[in-house]
């Protein structure tokens, strides 16, 4: 997790540091810091919470020529500011700032002659480079051979002026190059006012940038050269426009990102390399992904046996890589489901499935991401770059790409006529006209409560499960999901009188079911609140009508108010929904 930013050059203001650590803040918003050598001394800036405090701190207007900076998301170490990056040696003669984790920090710390007084485990870098007296990349290099772990590490010493030295190794690196200039940073998005082209570092991979040049070494310190790419992707500017908050700009965004997603598929006719061959050995399909991706990953096994008859499962990318038989085989399909593209769980679990080389896709809304350069196929998810921790206009695109999918593929091997394009818009239709209005009233209802309960079944069931992450993320609640059939054989016995349940029932077969168990509930004290697709019901008081019959497509429509509740009881509370407490958008670490 955590984001690099650093300059090396003839002269910039900080503020071009800054501006790249902003859009970095999906990778952690804990703290921040600068780096700089000034009149031969490292120096630095460093404070507590997201970069906006940050910026109270600094002079945006200070010029600089070699710099390094960082916002972090703390894995070792508390958040404050002494474990902030960057961090120095006891002596100040190195600073580095570290992304990823060492993860052999500890049997360095006992072998330093000065314990850092950082908890981080990144402090070791700088003490381990002071000790070893390090001044050229070979040293550096040689440094690497007793790191064990992930990092992507920039560093400075007092004695090289205007020099950065670089490491990566499973974190990501790019180094944009505009003239003698460069910026070096964890993700592309922050590059394209400064620069079109940029360098990829590689795993395993060493760089030295100074005096306007950068040369590039591997791990036996052996020079490697290395082209200039050009970024493809066009990095929108992206503001909160009229909003209060990126998350409520992204739920109102969601309808014309669905239209959007469906003409990109109709027109660069993204299904087609999906044939009948693609799909004819498969027996069985897989869904990777980690938390609302791994939702995803559960409607979308929903709607893979509805559709093809396929068995389909989804797990969580975490339990997977762990387990002691992954029963990996040439007839399963995977599809692994990440919206940033960078989840390392994720990551870990396609490097397994690719390198025993079982069929898999991807499912990603980040082109340029790891995931996407790892995979032969990709189903794009066409959202827009999403800001806010919580993920809203990318699920609904995730669902939407997998319902194109898997009718696609139900046409093609069982001769069927979906007409999918058409349904996802006839949906769109119907969820712009949402009246958010009636949950105003709910979210404040729901902003007292310590507990709140979702129910469902089948894929109702998931969208409980969505619906329940998306408010403990934003609000704090402790909220948690059951299958409505299992409500009696245990959860009931916590029922009291106004313990709020959700319940979603968007299936005609199943709703009975579903509002039986949610009655039952209702008996013993329990404030009921429907989202369903019963046109009996929709005049109701606590009531979301869902204005769609197929149950699968329900999936899409009826996770939208839920976001918006989030949102509202995040709002109401005070709490920044945009950015959580001890989340971040991106999870890079294990
Ligand atoms: O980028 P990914 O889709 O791989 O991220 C996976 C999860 O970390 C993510 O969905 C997380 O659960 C969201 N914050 C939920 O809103």
């Amino acid at each position: 997790m955590c984001g690099i930013a650093c300059y090396v050059g003839s002269s910039r203001k900080i503020k071009l540091l800054v501006d790249a650590l902003e859009k970095l803040e999906y990778r952690g918003y804990d703290s921040a810091g600068v780096g700089f050598l000034e009149n031969g001394q490292l120096n630095q800036i460093k404070s507590v919470g997201n970069i906006a405090k940050f910026k109270e701190k600094i002079d945006l207007n200070k010029n600089v020529s070699c710099a390094i900076s960082h916002t972090r998301w703390a894995t070792h170490g508390k958040v404050t500011t002494e474990n902030a990056h960057p961090h120095f040696s006891k002596n100040s003669s190195w600073a580095v700032v570290h992304n990823g984790i060492i993860e052999n920090y500890e049997k360095i710390k006992n072998k330093l002659n000065i314990i850092p007084k950082s908890e981080t485990d990144t402090a070791v870098v700088a003490q381990l480079l002071e000790e070893n007296k390090v001044d050229n990349i070979i040293e550096f290099i040689k440094v690497f051979q007793k790191i064990d772990g992930s990092y992507a590490v920039a560093a400075i010493n007092n004695s090289n002026v205007n020099t950065l030295f670089l490491a990566k190794k499973n974190s990501p690196m790019f180094v944009a190059k505009n003239n003698g200039d460069f910026l070096i940073v964890s993700d592309l998005v922050c590059i394209q006012d400064f620069s079109k082209n940029y360098f990829e570092m590689n795993d395993n991979e060493f760089a030295l940038v100074s005096n306007g040049k950068i040369k590039f070494y591997n791990s036996c310190a052996e020079v490697i050269n290395k082209n200039l790419q050009q970024i493809t992707d066009e990095f929108q500017h992206i503001s909160k426009e009229k909003y209060q908050h990126f998350m409520i700009k992204e739920i109102y965004e969601e309808p014309q990102a669905i239209e959007q997603q469906v003409e990109i598929y109709k027109k660069q006719q993204i299904l087609n390399k999906f044939d009948k061959d693609f799909i004819q050995n498969i027996k069985e399909i897989k869904f990777i992904g980690c938390g609302t991706a791994y939702h995803a990953g559960l409607v979308g096994a929903q709607f893979c046996e509805d559709l093809l008859n396929i068995p389909a499962s989804a797990e969580v990318a975490s339990e997977f890589v762990y387990k002691k038989c992954q029963f990996i085989s040439n007839d399963k399909l995977y599809v692994f489901v990440s919206q940033s593209g960078e989840t390392a769980d994720t990551i870990k679990a396609l490097d397994i499935v690719k390198n025993k080389n079982a069929k898999f896709i991807s499912l990603t809304n980040v082109m340029h991401s790891t995931m996407a350069k790892k995979s032969q196929f990709i189903l794009p998810v066409c959202a827009g770059v999403e800001i806010a921790v919580a993920s809203t206009k990318a699920y609904v695109c995730q669902l939407t790409a997998l319902y194109m999918f898997f009718s696609h593929l139900a046409n093609v091997i069982k001769n069927l006529h979906i007409d999918f394009y058409s349904n996802l818009l006839s949906l769109n239709s119907k969820i712009k006209k949402i009246n958010f209005s009636k949950i105003d009233s709910i979210a404040k209802y729901i902003s007292s409560k310590k507990e709140v309960v979702f129910i469902g079944k089948g894929i109702d069931y998931v969208t409980a499960a969505e619906a329940s992450l998306k408010l403990k993320e934003i609000s704090y609640i402790n909220s948690s999901e059951f299958m409505s059939g299992e409500l009696k054989h245990g959860y009931l016995a916590l029922v009291e009188n106004d313990t709020p349940i959700f319940v979603f029932a968007c299936n005609q077969n199943l709703n009975l079911k579903t509002m039986n168990a949610a009655e039952e509930a209702r008996a013993r004290g329990a404030t009921i609140f429907y989202i369903t697709n019963d046109i009996t019901l929709k005049e109701n008081k606590n009531v979301i009508f869902v204005d769609e019959k197929n149950p699968l497509l329900c999936a899409v429509f009826a996770i939208v108010p839920m976001q918006y509740l989030a949102y509202k009881v995040s709002v109401v509370k005070n709490i920044n929904p945009d950015q959580p407490r001890n989340l971040a958008k991106s999870v890079t670490v294990e």
